[in-house]
């Protein structure tokens, strides 16, 4: 089978490696792709907003199945689109997808089908909104309603940047996305990740993970993508994983079943490990990045057969296969990220990196000068990932390898790792 996969981060050459790897996969076409996802894939360059130029790409390559890395293809319809003509994708459709889209959407399931998550109010003007905060006062969260990049979610810990905020938003400052406004309690807890398969129906959950979201060590800095992960996720314990099924992605199935819009993808569930329990924080329509590069690490099963099982809606009865070994990544990123950075600098020393057969440099932000040579071309660039007995292991063989690359305009954390080899020290 030809397989389309729509992507360019660090996520999908995680993915392109491990669908490349299945005896199923004849030829694995890659919009846009990297440097690294060439060496897995032939690279296309398609717009992947044009759905009638990626369905057309489809027809004239015999390619039946399309996997999406990215949500925003997603939320603007994809899956329907090539659904038309024939073409399955593994990634939900619109309405489906708006579990992302819409942060009031996922809210008001969660408080109609009673799943675990921070109280709530939903505004669509900014006077409403402010009155509510002078009722509830800080700390709060604020939430641009719709896909903001990330960057639509604000932990206020006083009134006075909560008010900002909600005039930030209503201001304009997200577009669109902002049209509405969420207003929630402060979580406390710490945070993980959960991915679950799901055909419509039935669920197939996949593993834990948790990120580092912040741009420097100790948590501190910017907001970031994400700049490290591990997989599993020690504070998800099996009696964590068997609430976050029950509690909040079951459920959450069922009622998107029910109001017909039936999701069928990888769900991946932000939970808030509270005191009360897994609480979820918000969901999104795909896997992760870079939580994706550790699960793709351990996945032991065929990715296309669990792809596939997705879009035939065959998941009942199903299996998953996880290497009980422990894989981190660590986010090498350029100099200035995720603020302004700049393009172009040469990388080196990645054969060296994976002299280790327990590592693997997953590309992001990368591409070939007119010398052949890798440069940097984004605010992350690189996923150094490695396998371990132990999550102290794999972070110490994913620095060793991280040291083996030359790349002066990069930087990385040190501390990928820290909160799981606690657990693991016991302390
Ligand atoms: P989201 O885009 O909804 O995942 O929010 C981004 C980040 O904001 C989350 O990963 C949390 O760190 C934080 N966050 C969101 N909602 C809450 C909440 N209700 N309580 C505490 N932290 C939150
Ligand atoms: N690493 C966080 C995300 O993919 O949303």
């Amino acid at each position: 089978m030809n397989i389309l996969l729509i992507g360019s981060g660090g996520r999908e050459h995680a993915l392109a490696w491990k669908l490349a790897q299945s005896p199923l996969c004849h030829t694995l076409f890659c919009a846009p792709g990297n440097a690294g996802i060439c060496e897995e894939a032939e690279c296309v360059s398609l717009d992947v907003n044009d759905f009638a130029a990626v369905a057309r790409f489809c027809k004239d390559n015999d390619v039946k199945l399309v996997v999406v890395g990215p949500e925003a293809p997603l939320v603007a319809g994809m899956a329907d689109a090539l659904a038309e003509d024939g073409i399955a994708v593994f990634g939900p459709r619109k309405r489906a997808a708006m579990l992302e889209g819409s942060k009031s959407f996922t809210k008001d399931i969660c408080a109609k089908y009673g799943i675990p998550t921070a109280a709530f109010a939903t505004f669509d003007n900014e006077a409403d909104a402010l009155a509510y905060l002078r009722e509830h006062g800080a700390p709060i969260v604020v939430k641009a309603d719709g896909l903001a990049a990330g960057k639509g979610v604000i932990v206020a810990d006083d009134a006075a940047t909560a008010k900002a905020a909600i005039r930030d938003i209503f201001g304009g400052a997200f577009g669109a996305a902002g049209a509405k406004v969420v207003l929630e309690e402060k979580m406390e807890g710490e945070e993980a990740s959960f991915f679950a398969l799901c055909d419509g129906e039935n669920l197939l959950p996949l593993a834990g993970a948790q990120d580092h979201k912040r741009a420097y060590d100790g948590d501190e800095g910017p907001n970031t993508g994400g700049m490290g992960a591990y997989s599993p996720a020690p504070v998800l314990t099996p009696k964590a994983e068997q609430q976050v099924m029950e509690r909040i992605i079951e459920p959450t199935v069922r009622a998107m079943k029910e109001l017909g819009c039936p999701y069928q993808g990888v769900l991946y569930a932000g939970l808030m490990m509270t005191d009360e329990g897994p609480k979820l924080v918000e969901y999104n329509v795909r896997f992760g990045d870079p939580e994706c590069q550790p699960l793709m690490m351990r996945l032991k099963s065929d990715l296309v057969e669990l792809v596939q099982a997705t879009v035939e809606r065959d998941l009942a009865g199903g299996a998953s296969e996880w290497n009980e070994q422990a894989a981190l990544t660590v986010v090498m990123a350029t100099k200035g990220y995720p603020g302004a950075y700049e393009k172009g600098s040469l990388i080196s020393g990645i054969e060296r990196a994976e002299q280790d057969p327990l590592v693997k440099v997953f590309h992001a932000g990368t591409a070939r000068n007119a010398a052949g040579e890798l440069i940097a071309v984004g605010g992350r660039v690189l996923n150094v990932t490695a396998l371990g007995d132990t999550i102290a292991e794999a972070q110490r063989r994913a620095y060793a390898a991280v040291e083996k690359i030359d790349w002066p305009e990069g930087f990385y954390r040190k501390d990928i790792g820290w909160r799981a080899i606690a657990r693991e020290r016991g302390t």
